[in-house]
């Protein structure tokens, strides 16, 4: 690329655009371009580091990078994504990729016809403890895998431009697709809206996959009063609690299970089943912000052309199950993950009737 230095834009300096400067800026080699249409912003990006340059509007850039990451609202996400792509910039898009499951098509296939790498902000992703928790689930030390419970609950971030479902679920759907190596093909959905925007604020989702056969429940909300990110592997012999907000013990896996009772046993006394209780046990994992593991990983790939482990084509997954939720919260019913005839998904929460010829 002609330069022995990565130059990368980062366009949106805002409460998650400020963490990729600050990982990025203490990357060796790699200058940091700090593009917000808010002045304020990039005064404040100025006074916190001093090294970085700085821009008020990306298509000014375009020739200056060699990367962008795209950190603004995800409405913007698709024009972004798709200058900074045809511009030959390989390009970083937070999650989700887009709004609507046409412009994260059209942000794929941009990529592919300019031969960049697109890569989405799946961070999870990244992060040693859903790597331990997959590690655990693969070597079988859980058994048949029963269910999935996951938890990302607080006294949120009202977004103006989505629901609670397409700002947090996100990182659950891309969590529980990496654990169980699959994409949900069918989703249930119950939404709320309760205060504010016209956005539902909770929200229950169920997902189900096909082959592993084991449901996940997703529970969200912008309106809960205690900070819960946890994601419960219930396994035929043992169960996998990550808790994301501990410090020492984000995986605690429990020997525990319960077992059918033997049909010759008295079943007049006592329980149905029996009980296994064993010891918790906590695997260690090394401290890696995950937001470093993801941003270094998106330099290598810039600088090497190597396929990002989560590509366009993920984020394009995550939200295909995104618009299925659109169309179940919509209908009340089950909706299977890429389409149902009659309904169109349109993306940010909203659903048109028509469109499909029966
Ligand atoms: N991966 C994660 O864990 C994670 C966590 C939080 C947020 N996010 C994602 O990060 C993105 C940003 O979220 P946030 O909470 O930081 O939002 P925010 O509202 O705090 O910041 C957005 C910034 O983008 C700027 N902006 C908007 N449109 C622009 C444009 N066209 N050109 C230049 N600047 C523009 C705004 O001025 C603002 O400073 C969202 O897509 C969100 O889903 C990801």
């Amino acid at each position: 690329m002609g330069h022995t230095r990565t130059r990368v834009g980062v366009v949106g300096y805002g409460y998650w655009g400020s963490k990729h400067v600050r990982v990025l800026n203490s990357l060796p080699d790699v200058e940091v371009t700090v593009i917000d249409s808010d002045e304020r912003r990039l005064r404040e990006a100025m006074s916190s580091f001093p090294s970085v340059r700085i821009a008020t509007d990306l298509a000014d850039e375009l020739l200056s990078q060699d990367a962008a990451v795209i950190a603004t609202p995800p409405g913007a996400h698709a024009t972004l994504g798709l200058m900074a792509v045809r511009a030959g910039l390989h390009t970083l898009v937070e999650k989700p990729l887009a709004n609507s499951v046409e412009e994260a098509e059209a942000l794929v296939s941009a990529a592919r016809e300019a031969d960049v790498r697109l890569m989405v902000g799946h961070t999870f992703e990244y992060n040693p403890a859903v790597w331990k928790l997959k590690e655990i689930i693969t070597s079988g030390e859980l058994g048949r895998i029963l269910y999935i419970d996951a938890a990302r609950l607080s006294l949120g971030r009202y977004q103006n431009d989505c629901n609670v479902i397409w700002d947090l679920a996100p990182h659950d759907i891309s969590i529980v697709s990496y654990l169980l190596d699959e994409v949900p093909s069918t989703t249930s959905v119950w939404a709320h809206h309760n205060i504010g925007t016209e956005h539902a604020d909770v929200a229950y989702v169920k997902l189900d996959f096909e082959h592993s056969g084991a449901p996940a429940f997703v529970q969200l909300s912008w309106l809960h009063p205690e900070k819960i990110r946890r994601v419960t592997v219930v396994g035929e012999k043992k169960m996998a609690v990550y808790n994301d907000m501990s410090d020492t013990d984000r995986i605690r896996v429990h020997n525990v299970g319960v077992d059918p009772k033997q049909v010759d046993e008295d079943a007049s006394h006592g329980f149905p089943v029996s009980y296994r209780t064993g010891d918790i046990v906590s695997p260690y994992i090394p401290f890696q912000e995950p937001l470093l593991v993801q941003d270094s990983h998106f330099i290598e790939c810039v600088r090497t052309g190597q396929e990002p482990r989560t590509p366009g084509e993920r984020g394009l997954d995550i939200v295909r199950v995104l618009a299925a939720t659109d169309v179940a919260r919509v209908t009340g019913a089950p909706a299977s993950v890429g389409g149902r005839p009659g309904l169109v998904p349109t993306g940010n929460g909203r659903v048109a009737a028509g469109g499909v010829r029966r």
